[in-house]
């Protein structure tokens, strides 16, 4: 008997690294996953090798309408979403001056306002359900503060009392 027996997973950023392992062993432990990322090719590749019980699409995690649709052919396919995890992200590491401003705006899309539009759409979903369970994957760096900005994401993922100017673990 696995440990998510009878669950239904979203998992981003599933076509390789973290993001695979995740999917991997979530099917091991018996749920049902729809996995998404910009790697198409990877992607069906891990879909393939997993069967039935893992589909991958094609999904950007900073499209509204990718996350609409992700969503919608989740609940098609298998009813309900228990578990989300916003694993996508990407990193942009370099001094300040030489990161141009498109260059910051989608280290943010990706690993901020992505990780939002997640867990916006997955709450009626998970409400209508009964509960469910978001895990937002970030690095222990979004808590000890690095010098590249792309970790100002990670701490405003970790805890929002960041955009208030208060430290974890402070009131
Ligand atoms: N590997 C580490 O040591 C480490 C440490 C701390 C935090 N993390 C976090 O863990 C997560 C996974 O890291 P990883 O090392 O496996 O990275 P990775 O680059 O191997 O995997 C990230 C995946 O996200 C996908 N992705 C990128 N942009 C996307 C988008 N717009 N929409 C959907 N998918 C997209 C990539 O294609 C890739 O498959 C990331 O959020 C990362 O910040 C990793």
């Amino acid at each position: 008997m696995g440990r998510l027996d009878g669950k239904v997973a979203l998992i981003t950023g599933g076509a390789r690294g973290m993001g695979k392992s995740h999917v991997r062993l979530f099917v091991a432990e018996g749920a049902k996953v729809i996995f998404g990322d910009v790697l198409d090719e990877l992607g069906q590749a891990v879909a393939d090798e997993l069967g039935d019980n893992c589909r991958y699409l094609h999904h950007d995690v900073s499209s509204e309408s990718d996350w609409e649709n992700t969503v919608e052919a989740t609940l098609e396919a298998f009813g309900k979403i228990d578990i989300l995890v916003n694993n996508a992200g990407i990193l942009r590491q370099c001094p300040i001056t030489d990161m141009t401003l498109a260059e910051f705006k989608q280290v943010l899309d990706i690993n901020a306002v992505g990780c939002w539009l997640g867990m916006k759409n997955v709450v009626e979903p998970m409400k209508a359900n009964g509960g469910g369970a978001i895990v937002n994957i970030s690095s222990i760096e979004g808590l000890t503060g690095a010098r590249p900005l792309h970790r100002l994401r990670r701490q405003q993922v970790r805890d929002p009392r960041h955009d208030q100017g208060r430290r974890p673990g402070t009131r």
